[in-house]
This record gives C-alpha cells, sequence and structure tokens, in this order.
C-alpha cells in the first residue's frame, strides 16, 4: 500500500497542483477531498497552462480515476465551466466522478461571502469571495444541500421548505440582501441535476473498495494549506475546511489505516492571500523581488501575494498537525538572482526577549514575535534545468540540507520550474 496524499505546508498556493499531477502518473486513482473553488491549481505541460478549480489535478493523464469527494463544496456554474473549457482543450473527462455527498454552493452563499468582506466588516478575513464559509456554515448547520438532493424532487422540495424560510429571513433582515423563491432555487437546481448527470458516482462505494481491495494507487489532492486549516491554521483568518493530512480521510470515504505517505508541500519560501498574521513577511523590496519573479498573484482571484522567507518554525508544526512524512519543495529557482536567503529558525518575543522554537497557536501573541533568521549564501546561477541533485550548485543543496534540518523530514521532490519537468524526484512514492 503506497496511497499517498499531497497537502499544502504553508498558506496554500505552495505548487500542490504541480505535484499531484507529476504523481498522477503513476496514480491509479486522485481524489479531490476539501475545499471548494476558492482552490486555484495550475499545472504546466509543454508550456500548456491548465488551472484547476475544483477538478483534480490528475485529470490531464488518461484512464485514471478522479474523484471528487464528499468533503468538497461545490460551485455548479463553476463546475461546469472548467468541464467545458477542458473538454473544448481536448481533456477527455470520461474518468471524472463525483461524490453525491458533495456540499453545493447555492447563489446565496456566495451573495453572503461578498457582503461579509465589504470594507466596513471588521471581521473581513479576505476571502476568495466564492461562497466557501457560507457553504460550509450550513453544511456543518444542517441547512446545506447534497448534490444527491437534486435527483428528488419530493425530498428536495421538503429540504427546501425546511432551508428557504430561515435562509430568506437572514438575507433580508441582517444581511439586507436579495431573497430567492423557492420556485427560483429549484429552477437552478434542475439546471444543477443536469450539470453533474454525467459526473455522479452512486457506486462510489463499491469503487473505492475495489481500489483498496485491488491494492491500487491512490493519490489524495489538498487544497488550501495547513495554515489555513479551520482547527489547526491562523483562526479565524483561515478557509473553512480542513486542509490538513487527517482530512483526506474524511473528505474522501478512505480510512486513514488506507495512508502510507503525506507529502506537505512548501515553497523556499512563503506566500499568503488575504488577512492574517504572517511572521516572516517581507513588506520591502526583497518581498516585492520575489513576488514578480515567482509570478505571486492569485490564480483564483489575482490578488498580490504577500511573500517573506522560510519559516521553520511554522513548518515544524506542519509535520505535527498534517502527519508529514516528507516535503516536497517548490520554487526554488525563484532565487536563482539572490545574494543570500534567510530561514527563521526561531520566534523572539519582542517585549522580553523569550524565544520560542515551538509554534505558538495563540495568534493573539503573534503581534509581538519576531523571526530569528539564520543567513545562507544564495548561488547566483540558473538551476531551472537541474534534472537531479548533483545539477544543483552546491549553496542550493546546503540551503535545502538545512531546510530538512531545520523541519525535521526528508525533501523527497525539488521543483526547479513550473512546468512538469522541470522537477527533480529523489523518491517516488509510488515506485
Ligand atoms: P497550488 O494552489 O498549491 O496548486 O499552487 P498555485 O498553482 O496556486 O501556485 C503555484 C504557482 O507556482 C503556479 O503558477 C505554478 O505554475 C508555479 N510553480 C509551481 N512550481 C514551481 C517551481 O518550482 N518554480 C516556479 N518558478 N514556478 C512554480
Ligand atoms: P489553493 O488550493 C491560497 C485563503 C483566502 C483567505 C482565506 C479564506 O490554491 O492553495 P475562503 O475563500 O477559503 O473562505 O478564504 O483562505 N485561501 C487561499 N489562499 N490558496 C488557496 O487555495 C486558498 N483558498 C483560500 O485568501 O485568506
Ligand atoms: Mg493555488
Amino acid at each position: 500500500m503506497k496511497n499517498t496524499v499531497v497537502v499544502g505546508a504553508q498558506w496554500g498556493d505552495e505548487g500542490k497542483a504541480k505535484i499531484t499531477d507529476l504523481l498522477a502518473e503513476y496514480a491509479d486513482v486522485i481524489i479531490r477531498y476539501q475545499g471548494g473553488c476558492n482552490a486555484g491549481h495550475t499545472v504546466v505541460v509543454n508550456n500548456e497552462t491548465y488551472k484547476f478549480h475544483l477538478i483534480p489535478s490528475g485529470v490531464l493523464y488518461k484512464n485514471k480515476f478522479c474523484f471528487i469527494g464528499a468533503g468538497t463544496v461545490i460551485h455548479p456554474e463553476t463546475f461546469l465551466k472548467e468541464t467545458q473549457d477542458l473538454i473544448q482543450r481536448g481533456v477527455d473527462l470520461s474518468s471524472l466522478k463525483i461524490s453525491p455527498l458533495a456540499t453545493i454552493t447555492l447563489p446565496y452563499h456566495i451573495d453572503i461571502d461578498g457582503i461579509n468582506e465589504t470594507n466596513s466588516n471588521k471581521n473581513k478575513i479576505g476571502t476568495t469571495k466564492k461562497g466557501i464559509g457560507p457553504t460550509y456554515s450550513d453544511k456543518i448547520g444542517r441547512y446545506g444541500l447534497k448534490i444527491q438532493d437534486l435527483y428528488d424532487e419530493e425530498s428536495l422540495n421538503t429540504r427546501l421548505d425546511a432551508i428557504l424560510p430561515l435562509k430568506n429571513k437572514i438575507l433580508e433582515k441582517v444581511y439586507n440582501s436579495k431573497t430567492y423563491s423557492k420556485e427560483e432555487i429549484l429552477e437552478r437546481c434542475r439546471e444543477y441535476a443536469i450539470i453533474f448527470k454525467p459526473y455522479l458516482c452512486t457506486d462510489w462505494v463499491q469503487k473505492l473498495s475495489n481500489a483498496i481491495k485491488e491494492d491500487k494507487k491512490i493519490l489524495f489532492e489538498g487544497a488550501q494549506g495547513i495554515m489555513l486549516d479551520i482547527d489547526y491554521g491562523t483562526y479565524p483568518y483561515v478557509t473553512s475546511s480542513n486542509p490538513i493530512g487527517g482530512a483526506a480521510a474524511t473528505g474522501s470515504g478512505i480510512g486513514p489505516t488506507h495512508i502510507k505517505n503525506i507529502i506537505g508541500v512548501t515553497k523556499a519560501y512563503i506566500t499568503r492571500v488575504g488577512e492574517g498574521p504572517f511572521i516572516t513577511e517581507l513588506t520591502d523590496s526583497i518581498g516585492d523581488k520575489i513576488r514578480t519573479i515567482g509570478g505571486e498573484y492569485g490564480t483564483t482571484t489575482g490578488r498580490p501575494r504577500r511573500c517573506g522567507w522560510f519559516d521553520a518554525v511554522l513548518s515544524r508544526y506542519c509535520v505535527l498537525v498534517g502527519g508529514l512524512t516528507q516535503m516536497a519543495i517548490t520554487k526554488i529557482d525563484v532565487f536563482n538572482d539572490f545574494d543570500e536567503l534567510k530561514v527563521c529558525i526561531a520566534y523572539k518575543d519582542k517585549r522580553n526577549g523569550k524565544l520560542y522554537n515551538d509554534y505558538p497557536t495563540n495568534i493573539n501573541l503573534h503581534k509581538y514575535l519576531e523571526p530569528v533568521y539564520e543567513t545562507f549564501k544564495g548561488w547566483n546561477s540558473d538551476i531551472s534545468n537541474a534534472k537531479s541533485l548533483e545539477d544543483l550548485p552546491l549553496n542550493a543543496r546546503t540551503y535545502l540540507k538545512k531546510l530538512e534540518e531545520l523541519v525535521g523530514i526528508p525533501i523527497k521532490i525539488i521543483s526547479v520550474g513550473a512546468d512538469r519537468e522541470q522537477t527533480i524526484i529523489l523518491e517516488n512514492p509510488f515506485k
């Protein structure tokens, strides 16, 4: 059993999709297990760029069972657009399937997310405005709709009779926003039923059980990142799902005993979009340089990403709560032209000099903390064509070795460019 989870081990956009696509070649089943179209996952193959939001990044290979699990939230219009665009580009989606248990993002979820994010709201998180928080809130509150509800008009009617009066009252009285008639939502649901029909997987239990019995290789694709986890991230500046490795089990329907490896994908630096603490953030010209060279603008929203040095304290925490067994380091080529690099090895409390080697989960403390850095020499050469560890300059190898030591788990994949080919695989989890 070699089943492997790919998770983001920072604040998202670590390059998970690139790693998922790369490993998907060796997998039989690829599963997206949480999040929704807040995710923006980029895969580059032979200068062709694909941007996925809901569909697993393994879909570019033929005959792989690609599954969107129960832990996800699905905006039907985005799903339709994404599938149509891929089909138009010649991608075969006949093996793409979706769980009937996935939750649907309805129009009012997006309305509410948008209103919550207005500048006047002091609780602004800087969300993607894709309705993620409101959809997950309704799911947990048991006011959500699952894809399977679309195919039984009687149950759908009963559900909407329970949900809509309350939802409309909230929309009108709390949010001063447009309400929705039952007929309007029913009409949308009829359209959604058509959108999902070709992909609906009612026999997912048998399919996944068989995959396990036949010892098929299963690859789980996480969205967002561990530091955006609703329980373990920098709450409330987080997403509304669990991007940690453990959620691969709950979000897919495959138990944790069937998972062998959890790969934490980390950039050679860190980025974050949206609000929230970020101890190693660089608000100076170095941060700007990283953003420009790294192309650090959101895949989903186009927002500039905040940039900062690699934070080993945070990474060690991600190893613990994410259950990481190994790292994939991406974007080290962004440092091709840097004289020196820094890595945060501890935090120091500005008030009393207290040092933190372990990540303090109380974010109310973070405003008092500053990074303690170790400095490394840059390599000042282009490494984007490196094919093996030996092709990397000594300073790059020293930097990577130090990251391994500081984080405490081995680096098994090194990414030196956006293209599928620009990767050094030291050990393939499926081989
Ligand atoms: P994800 O959300 O974790 O899948 O990451 P995104 O796709 O949002 O952002 C990662 C960006 O970095 C994308 O534009 C990728 O094409 C790009 N990328 C991934 N790995 C590398 C790398 O090693 N070097 C460079 N220069 N770009 C990379
Ligand atoms: P991928 O999968 C980076 C961030 C948002 C915001 C917070 C909450 O591409 O790594 P939400 O819309 O989820 O309610 O927003 O989470 N966020 C991401 N940041 N990458 C992502 O996904 C993200 N998905 C959500 O910017 O700070
Ligand atoms: Mg992304």
